[in-house]
């Protein structure tokens, strides 16, 4: 049973996907960029929040003809914290040329922004984005993705698909999975790739930390208004923490074992300390393992939980030695930790990727693994929510879809805690719960 069903406007942008064209695309998309040398590219923003912004400023860091001109968001307050925020930057103000009729609020802005630019910054929660990028891709907009990619299996098999339609088009697809952009990362991963620590046996992961932040109630604000200012703590609109925050662990997990995806996992999660109503109806805590076809299983651990402590924290363990992912360490027969110089930072580092990969003509397309480490993290949800062990097969072909009835300033869905043992496990007929 699906309890929030989808919406027209939704559905007309899905299409289906499976595992089987999923692992058919293994191989890298045929890149077909236009050469765009030295023109100007036109850059829009849509979700002008925290990241948002601060992408918005990597963009126009990463090259001297890039001009940021539209910002969409839901929130005019939102937007012109941002602009306000980007125009005083004294490296990139000059260049944030947002005209008041460029400057877009509501749930149909970003069809505004896209309609205006080259390149488009896709920072909204990430309920959004498989509509959003679905119209940035029949646009020709090329595409930075920020993670996850949407909050259900029906959103991201939108993705999927849309990522390969980019693939067609020529245009690039680049994901926030920063991580997979921090040379020191790179470099690591490069070298447990290259057998430094023998053969994968079983990873951990971590990622404990306290709080985010809440913005409040107003009085004069719908139930729609209050979720979305308050949306990591709505599943519909983040996917809860561990597919918003934790996806991060999970998508090293996923690089280290080669993109190849688990069978199955069995997740433990709950409301230990968050059990207010302010905090909707995601987890505090979930605790998952997962299994691949060799036998390997990786650990992963996710919490927010104030005053508990923190952790962040990769490991791969192999044969031969231990990689120490989020220190950039080898331990064992081959002893190697990251010496690198100059900087690294890997919100820069993504998007010097992504306008280099535009100019030169050679798009990149992250769309195959930000799908897939996007899966990971909701199949081990969908598994905590219903007590259940989920096979990978089960969590991609859901029809599960968490869209609200209608995108409007009225009523949002409730916010129900799932149960374990009693919230369904939401699969397609043919999927076999185990
Ligand atoms: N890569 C990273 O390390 C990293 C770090 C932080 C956040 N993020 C991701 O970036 C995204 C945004 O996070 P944030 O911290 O900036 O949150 P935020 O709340 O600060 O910003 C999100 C913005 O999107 C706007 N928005 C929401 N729905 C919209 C819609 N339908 N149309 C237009 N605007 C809409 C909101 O009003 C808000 O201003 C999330 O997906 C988050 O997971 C990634």
């Amino acid at each position: 049973m699906n309890p929030n069903p989808p919406s027209a406007s939704r559905r007309q942008v899905l299409r289906s996907g499976s595992v089987a064209a999923l692992a058919a695309a293994a191989s890298p998309f045929a890149a077909r960029g236009h050469a765009r040398s030295r023109e100007t590219l036109r850059v829009g923003l849509i979700g002008c929040g925290g990241r948002g912004t601060g992408a918005a400023k990597n963009a126009l860091s990463a090259d001297p003809d890039v001009v940021l001109v539209a910002l969409g968001d839901a929130f005019d307050d939102h937007l012109q914290n941002s602009l306000r925020t980007l125009q005083g930057d004294a490296e990139v103000g000059a260049r944030v040329q947002v005209a008041p009729d460029h400057q877009f609020v509501g749930f149909d802005a970003y069809k505004k922004v896209i309609d205006a630019c080259d390149v488009v910054l896709l920072a909204t929660s990430p309920h959004f984005r498989p509509l959003h990028m679905a119209y940035a891709v029949e646009k020709g907009v090329h595409l930075f993705v920020e993670k996850p990619v949407a909050t259900d299996a029906t959103g991201t098999r939108s993705v999927l698909e849309s990522s390969r339609k980019a693939a067609e088009k020529g245009l690039a697809v680049v994901s926030g999975l920063c991580y997979r952009y921090q040379f020191a990362k790179q470099e690591t991963m490069r070298r447990l790739h290259d057998g430094a620590i023998g053969d994968v046996v079983a990873l951990q992961c971590t990622y404990n930390t306290g709080g985010l932040w809440h913005r409040g109630r107003k009085p004069e604000w719908s139930e729609m208004e209050y979720q979305m200012r308050n949306w990591l703590y709505f599943a519909w609109l983040s996917g809860d923490h561990i597919a918003e925050q934790h996806i991060h662990s999970l998508d090293k997990v996923a690089w280290a074992m080669g993109d190849e995806p688990p069978v199955l996992c069995t997740s433990t999660g709950g409301r230990s300390a968050r059990t207010e109503a302010k905090w909707g109806n995601v987890y505090d805590h979930f605790q998952t393992v997962y299994e691949w076809a060799n036998g390997v299983r990786a650990f992963s651990s996710c919490r927010q939980i104030v005053g508990a402590s923190s952790d962040v924290s990769d490991f791969t363990f192999g044969t031969k030695g231990v990689a120490e992912l989020q220190s950039h360490r080898i331990r064992g027969e081959e002893r190697w930790r990251w010496r690198g110089e100059g900087p690294d930072d890997m919100y820069q580092n993504e998007h010097d990727a992504f306008f280099k990969s535009i100019r030169k003509g050679e798009p990149i397309n992250n769309g195959e693994y930000m799908c897939k480490s996007t899966m990971m993290a909701i199949m081990a949800r969908m598994s905590a929510y219903s007590g259940k062990t989920v096979t990978w097969e089960q969590a991609w072909n859901s029809p599960e879809d968490l869209s609200p009835a209608a995108y409007a300033w009225g009523d949002a869905p409730e916010p129900r805690v799932a149960v374990p043992g009693v919230t369904p496990l939401v699969i397609a007929e043919s999927g076999a719960g185990q």
